[in-house]
């Protein structure tokens, strides 16, 4: 699931393919050496010697090997920003580029042109860091959230079979995000019962008092407990159920078409969520900026799956993770009995 959402992201933010091989599906240097990043900034947030810590300059094999993979992908990054630079100033850049690259090159330009900021304000070092920035938040968090609804649609057939009846219904079998209420009610269910980011942090501007008497002082680091908001049964009833209709309800007399529950709608079998409650993507002027992006990006992965594919569940495997530091990431992969759709 990882390679689809890498290359999703890489096509959309950079304009580049970086799956390669004859299946289509292995991955390029670049992406292997992001995976490793990755994988190591996780074991280093988990481990006790934080990062911020000195001791990450030690030579070791590791370490080394760290800063070597760092390179390669910052090389790569700062040489497709000059690229794509000079072929904007070229004008070879076609009208078709839409790729998040050329969208912040072309941005950086005009506040250029109109003196908001100066040539070296923002460097390509910059560039390459936002680009990082983006790489780190933009596809794992997206193929997590796949495989954990996957993994929920398997445990609930008729769910499934909602889906699939949805993505049946749109019109000449071209998948449109909108059309799809109750997937899109899955990927929220998946989100909120599996976040992939279980816990952010804040740092207070000010003292706040909780309403137990408790006062948070001002300039202390507090981690907003992401995971446990969305497991509170005073903000969602029965928080361990996979209810997508405490999102949505089925249209009346319309087989197989849904809409969206409002926060106020008493109507159904459960009470509607309210969408504030679902913290999966954070909250406030800091919140995730690819959110509208992950989420269009996972229901129309999540459909397109589902047109062509059967998910059934393995009677042995139980998703678990044990050492949920900021990522939630299966322990043990997610294992599915898939077939293809009759
Ligand atoms: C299901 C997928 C995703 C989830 C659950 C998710 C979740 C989050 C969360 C919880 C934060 C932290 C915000 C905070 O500290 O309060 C965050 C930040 C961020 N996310 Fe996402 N994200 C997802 C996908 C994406 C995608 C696809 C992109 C890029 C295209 C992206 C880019 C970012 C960036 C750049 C930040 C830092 C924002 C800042 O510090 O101002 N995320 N994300």
């Amino acid at each position: 699931m990882k390679s689809v959402t890498l290359g999703i992201f890489c096509k959309t933010a950079l304009n580049f393919e970086v799956v390669t091989g004859e299946d289509g599906m292995s991955p390029c240097p670049q992406a292997t050496a992001f995976e490793y990043l990755s994988e190591q900034m996780m074991k280093r947030f988990s481990n006790p010697l934080w990062p911020r810590h000195f001791f990450y300059w030690i030579p070791t094999e590791q370490n080394r090997q760290q800063i070597k993979e760092q390179h390669f992908v910052r090389s790569f990054l700062t040489n497709l920003i000059t690229e794509k630079r000079k072929s904007i100033e070229e004008s070879h850049a076609s009208e078709t580029d839409k790729d998040l690259l050329t969208h912040l090159l072309k941005a950086h330009n005009t506040a250029k042109s109109m003196g908001i900021v100066e040539a070296e304000q923002v460097t390509d070092d910059n560039l390459t860091d936002i680009l990082m920035s983006l790489f780190s938040a933009g596809y794992d968090t997206t193929s997590m959230t796949l495989c954990t609804a996957l993994y929920l649609l398997a445990q609930h057939p008729q769910a499934q079979e909602h889906c699939v009846r949805e993505i049946q219904n749109t019109k000449g079998g071209l998948v449109d995000p909108h059309d799809l209420v109750y997937c899109r009610a899955v990927i929220l269910e998946a989100l909120r019962m599996y976040p992939p980011v279980v816990t952010t942090l804040r740092t207070m501007t000010k003292p706040v008092e909780l309403s137990g008497g408790l006062v948070i002082p001002k300039d202390s680091d507090e981690f907003v407990p992401i995971y446990g908001i969305h497991h509170d049964e005073n903000l969602f009833a029965l928080p361990s159920e996979f209810r997508p209709d405490r999102w949505v309800s089925a249209e009346e007399g319309k087989e197989g078409c849904w809409m969206e529950r409002s926060a106020l709608d008493d109507s159904g079998e459960i009470p509607a969520a309210n969408h504030s409650n679902l913290l999966a993507f954070s909250a406030g002027g800091r919140n995730c900026v690819g959110m509208k992006f992950a989420i269009q990006e996972a229901v129309l992965v999540l459909a397109n799956l589902l047109k062509g594919l059967e998910f059934a569940a393995v009677p042995s495997f139980e998703l678990k993770s044990s050492n949920q530091v900021i990522l939630h990431k299966p322990d043990n992969g997610v294992l599915l009995n898939v077939s293809t759709r009759v």
